[in-house]
């Protein structure tokens, strides 16, 4: 026994309930068909429920680990270059180097592993747009068992096209994840399918809880974890892992600035509904998070921060210029959390960071190094207002080049200028070193021209 409290089912009693749940409601007429009529009748997820939620134990985890072994990439948890520059041992779990880009896999495997025959052969739904979808999908042809994912109309066509290649079902239903899900569940219950929770499930929280598992053999060590939290499975299942293994060590969760909804779950000692906006780390953008997750987590996180946009856009650029690591908004976070330096108290410390994603659209991916840029101060925008006789805008180009620092765009603009009309605006984005070149800049420019604006993201 591991100490925790069940105020729910067992998981034990979980796997009861799976075998009695295939036979609920089932239609037998249009087995194939992935259509349903869209209603806002309620439909309860019995292994998700508010009333009774399930406490995941070191035993589920473990037996977890068992069971999947050899099914799992164990992802490399080595110390970081950038350990210096933050003044700690940082080390980096990449599990973005799971097949499939992320840990769903670990959760996804656990749990059709531990269907019931009749459920596997009937299969299993989910809602996703991505990570998990991926995870369910390919497990499902390794393991054939059918798999249907429900994903949202804006889901990116790579990640639809990449489900469809791993065998599953791909129903593209819902203008946000609520609609996604409700169509799922509704699916579920028409074709008498099990519904898999992508971050509540309790199979699902015992499998991401390997990820702690592994942190531990490898870094043992370890005196803190950073884990983003979206619905709350991953630092749910990998804080039983991680506390029970070492109960000194420190649990802290990352959450973006547009999706708190953890942080609000943790106030209000329950779910409740949070507004997610458009974010760089879409895996962690969750409204309502998970009632087993939270139950099983709140006693074991130590502290939950939240991260800028501009800190994830810097985390991935870091990433890919010192790491030589491809990491989502949503994988990147934890690293957010220390260069936005929310964690002080980790200085000289062993600290474990999750890299748990790479699902990186290839657009998204050139915009958000831009923004890195921008939030580092070396790519920076400024307007000069220089004379418009011969010479004038080639004398500003000569300062700009004497400086080492590189024109990306220029564009000058007459008619608008209030000022005299041999006078024109000229407008640069220009590459720099880092901050202090681009403040050298600034100085440089404010010390010859009269009419400087300057936009530094700092
Ligand atoms: C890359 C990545 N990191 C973190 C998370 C958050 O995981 P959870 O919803 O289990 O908290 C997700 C969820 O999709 C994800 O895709």
């Amino acid at each position: 026994m591991n100490g925790y409290n069940h105020t729910g089912p067992t998981i034990d009693e979980i796997e009861h309930m799976n075998s009695n749940h295939n036979h609920d409601s089932h239609e037998k007429e249009g087995e194939n068909d992935n259509t349903v009529e869209y209603t806002d009748e309620i439909v309860l997820d019995p292994f998700c429920d508010p009333d009774h939620p399930v406490i995941v134990n070191f035993n589920d985890v473990s037996a977890a680990a068992y069971k999947m072994k050899g099914g799992i990439e164990k992802t490399p948890c080595n110390l970081s270059q950038m350990s210096k520059q933050f003044g700690m041992k940082l080390y980096f779990k990449k599990d973005f180097l799971q097949y499939t880009g992320s840990f769903k896999e670990r959760g996804a495997r656990y749990t059709l592993l531990q269907l019931t025959e009749d459920q596997a052969t009937r299969g299993v739904v989910a809602a996703s747009a991505g990570n998990h979808a991926l995870a369910l999908s390919y497990h499902g042809q390794l393991l054939q068992i059918p798999v249907t994912v429900v994903m949202p109309i804006v889901a990116p066509m790579m990640k639809v096209e990449a489900c469809k290649q791993y065998g599953a079902s791909v129903v593209i239903f819902g203008n946000d994840f609520g609609e996604t899900k409700q169509y799922a569940m509704l699916l579920a219950k028409k074709k008498g399918l099990l519904y898999v929770n992508g971050y509540d499930h309790p199979h699902i929280l015992a499998g991401q809880g390997t990820m702690g598992l592994e942190i531990i053999e490898q870094v043992p060590q370890v005196d803190a974890c950073i884990i983003p939290v979206g619905g709350g499975g991953l630092i749910a299942g990998s804080a039983v892992a991680l506390k029970n293994l070492k109960p000194s060590i420190k649990i802290i969760g990352v959450e973006s600035e547009r999706s708190t909804g953890f942080q609000a779950a943790m106030a209000a000692g329950k779910p409740v509904y949070t507004h997610v906006g458009q974010t760089l780390a879409d895996g962690l953008a969750v409204p309502v998070v998970g009632v087993n997750a939270l139950a099983t987590a709140k006693p074991l996180i130590d502290r939950i921060v939240t991260v800028k946009e501009s800190s994830i856009a810097l985390a991935i650029l870091r990433l890919i210029e010192q790491e030589k690591a491809v990491v989502e908004g949503a994988g990147a976070a934890g690293l957010a959390a220390i260069i936005q330096g929310l964690v002080p108290e980790l200085k000289g410390k062993h600290v474990v960071v999750a890299l748990c994603g790479g699902n990186i659209d290839t657009t998204a991916l050139g915009r958000v190094i831009e923004r890195g840029l921008a939030a580092e101060g070396r790519l920076i925008r400024f307007g000069v207002t220089v004379s418009d006789r011969p010479g004038g805008i080639a004398e500003l180009t000569k300062k700009i080049a004497d400086l080492g620092v590189s024109i990306k765009d220029i564009l000058h603009e007459r008619a608008w200028l209030q000022t005299d009309v041999f006078s024109v605006m000229v407008k640069c984005v220009v590459e720099t070193r880092d901050l202090e070149h681009a403040r050298q800049l600034e100085k440089e420019m404010r010390s010859h021209y009269e009419n400087v604006e300057f936009w530094l993201d700092q």
